[in-house]
């Protein structure tokens, strides 16, 4: 067997500690690894060659990712599927490792319909919107990251009195922002996955007014339904002209940095564990770990999670923000 390994979409970290483990599994079992740059791009255009233990040596620690990632638009089309076919064949790789989130799902499950190449998939995402898993590859090192921001965004809040919009990352899930936004103690938390009442956000800054209650953090997702924070801006500002308000959009510095001890465990975990399940032959599947147990889905089935958020923690949210 000759593994393809690939990273695909927005790069996360602990991405390297997966590959890492993949490619020491691999060779570990006598099986010949070959890394592929830059995604399914990469693999459209051949950019493909053999990896030893040492080519992953001191990456554990790094963000990023050694193979590079790209989003792949020529790979939605027939003739690029073709190609990147093709350049498996000519490569002798006759199976794959495939790190990254949603789009990298959709992705191999169209290439799998006209092609038949074992594969597992490892959830890599800082988004963590798969079914199929706990916890997706980056997602903790991210709201770290978001949290180690809202935390000194703070100090200046309280500094100056002010209000705060922080926008976290999350096309179109609120993972990042519920969780950095209950880990700091925000004023308010808006995500796609519920409604947001505008007017609510706006009758609970009036209300801390009234009480004196001067700092005041609203973490919203960039996916939310309203809008980002420059909406969220508007909308307070036209209320409160004379509240001393400021936005600050984190943006990318949540998918770079070392990893968290959590992502490089689980990385590793399902490094390991993909190789393994190809070797058995236990193919077309996403690895992921669920109640702490690593459990295989079937790729056909893995989609992009809905937030389980239940009445209780949005009910928890308002009570810890009085
Ligand atoms: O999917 C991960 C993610 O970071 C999303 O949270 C974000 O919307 C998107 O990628 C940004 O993508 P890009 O870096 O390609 O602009």
């Amino acid at each position: 067997m000759n593994i393809g390994i690939l990273t695909s979409g927005g790069d996360a970290p602990g991405m390297n500690a997966a590959i890492r483990a993949a490619v020491r599994t691999a060779i570990y079992n006598g099986i010949k690894v070959f890394g592929i740059r830059r995604g399914y791009q990469g693999m459209i255009e051949g950019d493909i060659f053999p990896m030893q233990t040492t080519d992953v040596s001191n990456i554990i620690q790094r963000g990023g990712t050694i193979l590079k990632t790209a989003r792949s638009k020529e790979f939605t089309t027939d003739e690029g599927m073709k190609k990147a076919f093709d350049q498996l064949k000519k490569h002798d790789i006759n199976a794959l490792v495939l790190i990254g989130g949603d789009g990298t799902c959709r992705g191999a499950v169209h290439f799998f319909e006209k092609y038949i190449i074992p594969a597992v998939v490892i959830p890599g995402t800082i988004d963590k919107d798969l079914t199929g898993t706990d916890y997706t590859i980056g997602f903790d090192t991210a709201v770290n990251t978001a949290i180690e921001a809202i935390d000194k965004i703070r100090d200046t809040a309280d500094a100056h009195d002010r209000l705060f919009i922080v926008e976290v990352m999350g096309r179109d899930a609120g993972y990042i922002a519920l969780n950095s936004g209950i880990a700091c103690g925000a004023e308010d938390i808006l995500i796609p996955e519920t409604i947001t009442h505008i007017e609510e956000v706006l009758c609970k800054i009036e209300s801390d007014e009234r009480r004196k209650k001067t700092v005041h953090i609203i973490v919203v997702a960039e996916g939310d339904d309203f809008g980002g924070s420059k909406e969220v801006y508007e909308s307070i500002i036209t209320r409160f002209p004379t509240l001393d308000v400021r936005t600050c959009v984190l943006g990318h510095i949540q998918r770079g940095g070392s990893p968290s001890f959590a992502d490089r465990v689980l990385a590793s975990r399902l490094g390991y564990a993909a190789v393994n399940a190809l070797r058995d032959g236990n193919t077309q599947v996403m690895a992921g770990v669920v109640n702490g147990n690593v459990v295989f889905t079937p790729l056909t089935q893995v989609i992009k999670g809905e937030i389980p958020i239940t009445e209780d923690m949005l009910e928890m949210i308002k009570v810890l923000a009085v």
